[in-house]
């Protein structure tokens, strides 16, 4: 995307806190002193079977990014495509229908949407939330001496990629769909409670890829603890049997001159700390002295994990050790 964006001229203006410059989860503009915007959006195509648990997926999964940035989301808005010609609308209504469970939960509104006829089903939000304009978290506030906090287990892109070759049975279909679904809200409000210096949210690039861009925005070096890390058993599992999805190694491939691994490290930790997750948690880079009180109101709220995986280096700057 850098790519495809350089050379292109981007408005400048003051009250722009976070722009499309710096590779963020949202954009962030001040509209008071102190009330800024929050805006993203995210969709993607089926992961799931059932419909309505696609929905709410896909409306966590949006949401993030507004967690992840230490805000509140007010409004969302539907992004469909639809193949309405060859598929029963009922379908749709569901996948509406799971969205609004998981915006309701998010204590934000659906005021709207659109969409469009595709062969290929999509969907997600558009969603605006709030925040104080000084207040809001990115990821490229990492301080040197902070330790890293995970607040979702890995491994829901292996696990997606074996459930769509049917090897998934229902027990862990429910398990992944569940953690998936889950909101970052709780996770947003205990960091926002107790005061962190950086946040980012891991989807697509996986822990390691999210870690790198934490790295290269905070000008700092990162250092993973692998056997620290909260996997999901069952991904632990099929990477063992070699069900690791592409996207896997396309992030690891993409970190590789950013990567400094110990050669002690189990490849397949290496496997799942590259796994491009939808909907993961929060990675939350908080002083060490906050870290214990953290981790304690993480757990009071009942986050899917609540664990210190590693720590802020002031060099290498750029660099991910994976230990
Ligand atoms: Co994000
Ligand atoms: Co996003
Ligand atoms: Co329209």
């Amino acid at each position: 995307m850098t790519e495809i964006l350089s050379g292109l001229t981007f408005e400048k203006d003051p009250n722009l806190l976070v722009g499309i410059e710096t590779c963020d989860d949202a954009g962030v503009y001040r509209i008071t002193d102190d009330i800024a915007l929050i805006q993203t959006l995210d969709f993607f195509t089926p992961i799931v079977n059932d419909p309505y648990d696609f929905g709410r997926i896909a409306a966590a999964n949006a949401l993030s990014d507004v967690y992840a940035m230490g805000g509140r989301p007010l409004t969302a808005m539907n992004i469909v495509c639809f193949p309405i010609k060859d598929m029963d609308k009922a379908v749709l209504r569901s996948i509406i229908e799971g969205g609004l469970e998981i915006i309701h939960k998010a204590e934000a509104i659906m005021i709207g949407g659109h969409s469009v006829e595709d062969p290929e089903l999509k969907y997600g939000l558009s969603v605006t939330g709030i925040v104080h304009p000084q207040k809001f978290l990115t990821n490229a506030s990492a301080r040197p001496g902070d330790l890293l906090v995970l607040t979702k287990p890995l491994g829901t892109g292996i696990l997606a990629t074996a459930l769509k070759a049917n090897k998934l049975d229902e027990k862990i279909t429910i398990k992944i769909t569940e953690l998936m679904a889950a909101l970052n809200k709780d996770a947003a409000e205990a960091m926002v409670e107790v005061g962190v210096n950086a946040c980012t949210d891991i989807t697509g690039f996986g822990l390691l890829g999210h870690s790198l861009e934490m790295a290269k925005a905070s000008k700092v070096g990162l250092r993973i603890y692998t056997e620290k890390t909260p996997l999901i058993p069952e991904a632990k599992v099929f990477a063992s049997m070699g069900m690791v999805p592409a996207g896997s190694f396309a992030n690891q491939n993409f970190c590789r001159h950013s990567l400094d691994i110990d050669p002690s490290v189990d490849p397949i930790l290496l496997d799942l700390i590259s796994d491009a997750q939808t909907s993961g948690g929060l990675l939350i880079s908080v002083p060490e002295k906050e870290a214990s009180l953290l981790i304690q109101k993480l757990i009071e709220r009942n986050t899917p994990s609540a664990h210190i995986i590693g720590e802020v280096l002031e060099e290498p700057i750029g660099v991910i050790q994976v230990r």
